[in-house]
């Protein structure tokens, strides 16, 4: 950590423990919670225990989305990126190893000259980031809404951060089944507008039509009765978000088997029986290559 307060806050920096009466559940402690991390509360404990009731395989899907994250970010920086944006980050992740890796790491791996701004609208998120993921000024952890995309590359070319005249590869793992329909397309529509051209796109989202289709409908109610919007879409759904994007090989994928048939990581990732994610991934770029 350079030039930052340290403290002796639990992991992530969250201050106490749950009180009763405390915070509302938030998904980014719930999804703490199903990896075993420390910055979660009772309300967030009870909203992940009656998930993991109908979707018992939540815990690994959360673990399998971390080492899609790992997988695709390598593959990004393989690919010449080395802007990376990181929409909707959630808290830093406890459990790390060579395949579950923080993006700014991951591409690291591949690539010297990495920078990486990591933004969530949930501030223990931002908090987590700028204490844990800080890496010099090579990256830049902000609170702000995902949706203000011109705000959001501002305030990376202000500081220093990006270049752009030059791609930059974003993550929206996990994010847009959190907005509604009208939101999510003009995101992904947003980004397509305001980033340099070549850019690219790494989205994942929850999905139905899959065998666990029950299980997720399931927690979209959960979700509701904690007032949370849970708006997980159908294949074809989350294709049509990506109207505006060039989706590349091997097109809009279940998560867990994105990357397995195909391209440098191909014969490294074997998929793992666990790895249920009921979820879509795909890669995508602004422009055709
Ligand atoms: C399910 S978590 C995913 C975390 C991480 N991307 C991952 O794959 O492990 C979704 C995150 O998106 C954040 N989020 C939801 N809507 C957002 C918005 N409009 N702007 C910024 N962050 C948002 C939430 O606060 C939460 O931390």
């Amino acid at each position: 950590m350079t030039g930052k307060t340290s403290t002796s806050l639990v992991a992530t920096g969250l201050p106490g423990r749950p009180e009763p009466g405390g915070p509302p559940a938030h998904v980014t402690r719930v999804w703490d919670y199903f990896t075993g991390g420390s910055d979660h509360f009772r309300q967030d404990r009870d909203l992940g225990d009656r998930l993991t009731g109908v979707a018992p395989w939540l815990r690994s899907s959360v673990l399998a989305h971390r080492r899609h994250t790992t997988r695709a970010v390598k593959f990004l920086a393989t690919e010449g990126f080395c802007q990376f944006l990181d929409l909707g980050c959630g808290l830093p992740y406890e459990e790390r190893n060579e395949e579950m890796l923080h993006p700014h790491d991951a591409a690291s791996t591949i690539r010297d000259s990495v920078r990486t701004m990591y933004v969530d609208d949930f501030g223990p998120a931002r908090v987590g980031a700028d204490t844990i993921l800080e890496r010099d000024n090579r990256t830049l952890a902000v609170q702000a809404d995902a949706r203000d995309v011109p705000a959001l590359l501002a305030r990376a070319r202000e500081k220093n951060l990006f270049n752009l005249q030059r791609p930059v590869a974003v993550l929206a793992h996990s994010l847009p089944e959190w907005m509604d329909d009208h939101d999510a397309l003009d995101l992904m529509n947003d980004l397509h507008r305001h980033l340099p051209p070549g850019s690219a796109l790494s989205l994942t989202h929850a999905g139905t039509g899959t065998e666990h289709e029950d299980a997720v409908l399931a927690q979209r109610s959960l979700y509701a009765t904690a007032g949370i919007g849970f708006f997980p879409r159908s294949h074809g759904h989350v294709r049509a978000l990506l109207g505006r994007w060039v989706v590349q090989n091997p097109g809009v994928v279940r998560t867990e088997l994105w990357g397995t048939g195909y391209g440098p990581f191909a014969q490294r990732v074997p998929r793992k029986a666990r790895d249920v994610t009921g979820s879509y991934a795909a890669i995508a770029l602004s422009t055709a290559p």
